[in-house]
């Protein structure tokens, strides 16, 4: 009954242990990205305004000119991306909404697709969705999970149409240096290779150099769609709410998609994003601090855990330790940790083949529930050994 697209777009391997847990009240989850902050008041304020002012109506398919504009500006500011709010920027409906439309628009069937793996599970869902051919591109412990041109350069071949990139990356928090990030720019203009910048963790980052932007070096804007979610910078992960610039060629073609499949984001939503972007930038500010915090405790006790390696995760709100020394699969050790501890987390795998022998823990939760998790842990792994 059901079309070959559907079949061969797998589920996602996070919801699978999420679904086993849901509901219950006695188990420390940290398997979703979702931020435990409340959006903050002046973004709620936002809404609720705009609700009272009428902003209840459909919009211009690529979103209200003055949220565009508010978000030009914060590109220009945050990113160092010059974009014309009339035609090279949109919003969507998260940054999801800006991955799916932006592998509809640029890829065909047969086209090869480079992603980072371990990677976001929905961007192999993506370019599988769009019948391309997804090609991963190992993302390596010993390069703090950053991809390296050379890596890519290797992947390169002449079906090659798109890679995707992801820094700070999900699910391991890795960086791709400044350095690499230049050197892939280049590989893509010599190779003809369009660029999905996924930025959806551009606020959280806790080590390193100033960021350079692929969507803004020479040459790029015109290959490269950029999405910024505003789920993770702002915690407004039930708003969905995202922005995605590029040149308008390939703006104009996303916001023609979107037409036809959510008509625009909610206008409610898109003042919120104005009022998050123009607004205050200081409770973003507050969460990158509580994020830090929660970083070196995590990495702190993971590490002190017989069995268990970590080096500190550059970004995002991740952990992705190394497990490979209780010689088991990841699915397992995680049913396991589940069964013993009640704490959750998810399998490498679930990341593609190369996460094996990793598990992911989200730190986006309490200081007293991680050191409460860690305990745990501490308890029981080593047994395993
Ligand atoms: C790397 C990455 N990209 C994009 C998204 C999508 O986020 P949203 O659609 O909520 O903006 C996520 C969500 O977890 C993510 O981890």
């Amino acid at each position: 009954m059901l079309a070959d697209r559907n079949v061969s777009v797998p589920g996602s391997e996070i919801r699978k242990i999420f679904n086993m847990v849901v509901g219950r009240t006695d188990v420390f989850d940290m398997t979703v990205g979702i931020p435990d902050f409340d959006t903050p008041d002046h973004i709620k304020e936002a809404a609720k305004q705009a609700i009272d002012d009428g902003y209840t109506r459909y919009t211009h398919n690529a979103g209200l000119i003055e949220v565009r504009e508010a978000l030009a500006k914060k590109l220009k500011r945050d990113n160092g991306i010059d974009a014309n709010p009339e035609n090279e920027v949109m919003c969507t409906a998260g940054g999801m909404g800006a991955l799916v439309l932006a592998n509809l628009v640029l890829v065909n069937p047969g086209d090869e697709v480079l992603y980072p793996e371990p990677g976001f599970v929905s961007h192999y869902a993506h370019i599988k969705l769009a019948e391309g051919i997804p090609v991963p591109i190992q993302l390596k412990k010993e390069n703090g999970f950053g991809m390296t041109a050379e890596d890519v350069e290797r992947s390169i071949t002449d079906k090659t149409k798109m890679i995707v990139l992801n820094s700070p990356n999900n699910p391991s928090g890795g960086i791709t240096s400044n350095s690499e990030m230049k050197k892939i720019a280049d590989l893509c203009i010599e190779n003809d290779i369009y660029v999905v910048a996924d930025e959806a963790y551009e606020k959280f980052r806790y080590i390193g150099e100033k960021p350079i932007y692929i969507g803004a070096l020479p040459g790029m804007k015109e290959r490269t769609a950029s999405l910024f979610s505003l789920s993770k910078s702002y915690a407004m992960t039930g708003w969905r709410i995202g922005a995605v610039t590029g040149s308008s060629e390939i703006i104009g073609a996303m916001t023609k998609l979107q037409e036809h499949i959510i008509a625009m984001p909610t206008t409610i939503s898109q003042k919120a994003a104005e009022a998050a972007v123009a607004g205050p930038q200081d409770c973003v500010e507050e969460m990158l601090q509580t994020f830090a915090k929660r970083r070196d405790i995590i990495t702190k006790g993971l590490n002190a855990i017989e069995g268990v390696e970590l080096d500190p995760p550059g970004g995002a709100f991740y952990v992705f330790p190394d497990i490979s020394a209780y010689g088991m699969k990841s699915y397992d050790l995680v049913l396991k940790i589940m069964k013993e501890t009640n704490v959750i987390t998810v399998h490498g795998s679930a990341f593609g083949k190369f996460g094996e022998g990793f598990i992911r823990l989200c730190y986006a939760v309490s200081s007293e529930r991680i050191n409460e998790a860690l305990s745990r842990l501490d308890t029981f792994l080593p047994k395993l050994l």
